[in-house]
């Protein structure tokens, strides 16, 4: 930035294991959200190597890294990215009509709880409804990996929790990869692996002997 050279990243070395939940912790500006967008193909590091199975990421144009994304990876932001004009169903749609082998749209809303809320357009749900109406979109194509950036960022405590649930719930049912980014650190509790990040490095590795469950955690 200008005079400034920001590391935004710097000696990150990182490995997810197939299945397992991964929260990732760090004080604004850390590079949580950098490390995650490189993990899923929307960023690219400046230098380093990075692997999905035999795929050499750092390798592909953006053409390449496009297919890896519609191919292994969903997305949930902070904020939902819910097209308006769309009802749940058909936001979910716009994911399962172009991957390989997805659940049904219907399926994948009823795994989140809103079965009942099929044709609800995002104006006509609370915000925890529409994040998880996002969470349904990220999984209904069944990714290998689920990238969650701040899920719950945007949501009282109480709906954020059940946000949380869910998430923990669909990795546990689909064994889905996931890597949640949060501020609060208790939630690390709910993951098999806790990952602080400080100034662009990762500061500490934790792994939980078990995962606590939600109603384990003091919010
Ligand atoms: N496009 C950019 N250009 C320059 N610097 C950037 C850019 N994006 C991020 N940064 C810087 O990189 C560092 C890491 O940012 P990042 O967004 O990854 O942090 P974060 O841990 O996700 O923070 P937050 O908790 O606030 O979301 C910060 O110092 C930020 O200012
Ligand atoms: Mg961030």
């Amino acid at each position: 930035m200008g005079e400034v050279t920001v590391h935004a990243l710097r000696n990150v070395d990182i490995d997810l294991y197939a299945g397992e939940l991964l929260v990732l912790l760090g004080a604004s500006g850390s590079g949580k959200s950098t490390l995650l967008n490189i993990l899923g193909g929307l960023d690219v590091a400046s230098s380093g190597s990075l692997y999905y199975h035999d795929l050499c990421l750092h390798t592909l144009d953006s053409d390449g890294l496009t297919e890896y994304r519609r191919a292994h990876v969903g997305f949930v932001f902070q904020f939902y990215n819910l097209i308006p004009s769309l009802t749940a169903r058909e936001n979910v749609k716009l994911v399962t009509d172009i991957a390989k082998d997805p659940m049904p749209a219907d399926e994948a809303l009823q795994l989140v709880g809103l079965g009942d809320r099929l044709d609800h357009f995002p104006s006509q749900m609370s915000g925890g409804e529409q994040q998880r109406v996002a969470i349904a979109r990220g999984v209904a194509k069944r990714p290998n990996v689920l990238l969650c950036d701040e899920p719950t960022g945007a949501l009282d405590a109480q709906t954020g929790k059940l946000v949380l649930s869910v998430l923990d719930r669909v990795n546990r049912e689909t064994g889905t990869t996931t890597a949640i980014i949060t501020h609060n650190a208790a939630i690390g509790m709910l993951g098999d692996t806790v990952v602080h990040m400080s100034s662009g490095e990762i500061v500490e590795r934790t792994v939980n002997s078990s995962r606590a469950s939600i109603q384990d955690i003091e919010w």
